[in-house]
């Protein structure tokens, strides 16, 4: 398509799994402002495909549905990552946009930028330049790759800005704008004041615990490895009998525990994945927060919350050296001793990082709006 000066520049935005689409959510509202230039349309790879894992999260972030919808589904990293790969290209090639948009650190991300980088198509991704050092995890090779190839950073803290400079990408094209996804966090926390607490599920499990514990665990390195699973299962169900504790279960954690053949005792009350309000109408009154989750550490943080971090690393240093934010790793007898620590009162205090205040989804509109001007 042609883009004469002073034309509406064609956006294409990328989400694939669930962490993307709270991410998308606060880009897509701004833009819904129409006050920008943008013409922007929205594709779902369909990497995450349940309904719980993705249609009620687009219903609770009133995410409008995909103009385009590649259904890719599971499989090995190579083959989802591969079908991405050749359905993005037709889209991209229909579509002709002026910018990708990719955010976060899925295989979608990562897919999506090498599509469009080698159609010469400018990358900008959202939430550059987090590292974990770490490169059994999947998620780090799919953020060096993404990096290397994306034309503008949106940068969520100042760790991300020293990686990206570190790694010689050009200053110009760096933005410090803050982080969308809790632009999303704040948004819903007003939403929620505003729904009835009876509406949600979980009401009975709160309404019974006034102090409670909020569990996730997804990582491949926590729950494929039967030994390490059984390890932070059994800390969660010595702890359960301090603190009643609910742990919504990802698939692939559900499928290892039965796989593995790992017994939960009741006062470690599981559930299916929660949408997107209920589980943030359960964690932001919550003692305490267990999690691998990346995304779990910033919003504890912003919303001051303790959490515990089960891995040995985190690509988000800022939710320690500024949030509420325990690196604690996997070794029951530590799970046990933070999270006891924690419920005796000596849980770490923080303050929101800087520009973590909603805006960001506005800062990196405003930033596209002059570099593709
Ligand atoms: C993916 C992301 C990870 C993110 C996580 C959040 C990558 C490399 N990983 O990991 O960064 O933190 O999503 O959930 O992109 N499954 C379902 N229904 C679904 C989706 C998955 O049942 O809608 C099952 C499938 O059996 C699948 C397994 O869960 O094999 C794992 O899903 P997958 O998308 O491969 O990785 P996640 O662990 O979800």
């Amino acid at each position: 398509m042609s883009t004469s000066p002073g034309a509406r520049k064609r956006l294409l935005i990328v989400a694939g799994a669930r962490p993307n689409f709270m991410k998308v959510a606060p880009l897509l509202r701004e833009l819904g402002r129409g006050t920008y230039p943008f013409e922007a349309h929205l594709v779902h790879t369909g990497q995450h495909y349940d309904r719980a894992m993705s249609a009620v999260f687009f219903e609770d972030l009133e995410i409008p549905a995909p103009d385009y919808h590649l259904e890719v589904g599971s499989g090995s990293h190579a083959e989802q990552t591969a079908k991405i790969l050749v359905r993005f290209e037709a889209i991209c090639r229909q579509d002709r946009p002026d910018l990708v948009i990719v955010v976060g650190d899925v295989n979608s991300t990562l897919a999506c930028s090498i599509v469009a980088a080698k159609l010469n198509i400018p990358v900008a991704h959202v939430e550059a330049g987090l590292r974990s050092g770490d490169r059994t995890m999947p998620e780090e090779i799919n953020r060096i790759v993404t990096d290397a190839i994306s034309d503008y950073f949106f940068v969520t803290e100042a760790s991300g800005v020293d990686h990206l400079v570190a790694e010689g990408k050009p200053k110009e094209r760096i933005f410090f704008v803050g982080h969308v996804m809790i632009d999303n966090l704040f948004h819903q926390v007003e939403k929620i004041a505003r729904t009835p607490p009876e509406r949600f599920g979980t009401h009975a499990f709160k309404a019974r615990h006034r102090d409670y514990g909020v569990v996730t665990l997804h990582r491949p390195s926590n729950v494929d490895d039967r030994a390490v699973l059984a390890g932070i299962v059994g800390a969660l169900a010595e702890l359960s009998e301090e603190l009643p504790l609910i742990f919504p279960v990802h698939p692939r954690t559900r499928s290892n525990l039965e796989r593995f053949g790992i017994t939960v005792p009741d006062r470690l009350q599981l559930t299916q994945p929660l949408p997107y309000l209920e589980f943030l109408n359960l964690f932001k009154d919550a003692r305490v927060v267990l999690t691998d989750s990346g995304g779990l550490q910033e919003e504890t943080t912003a919303l001051g919350i303790p959490c515990l971090t089960l891995r040995d690393n985190t690509e988000r240093p800022i939710t320690v050296t500024e949030g509420t934010n325990q690196v604690v790793g996997v070794t029951p007898e530590r799970i046990l001793a933070e999270a006891r620590a924690i419920l005796a009162g000596h849980g770490k205090t923080g303050r929101r990082p800087p520009l973590w205040d909603g805006q960001a989804a506005a800062r990196i509109l405003h930033t596209l709006q002059r570099v593709l001007s």
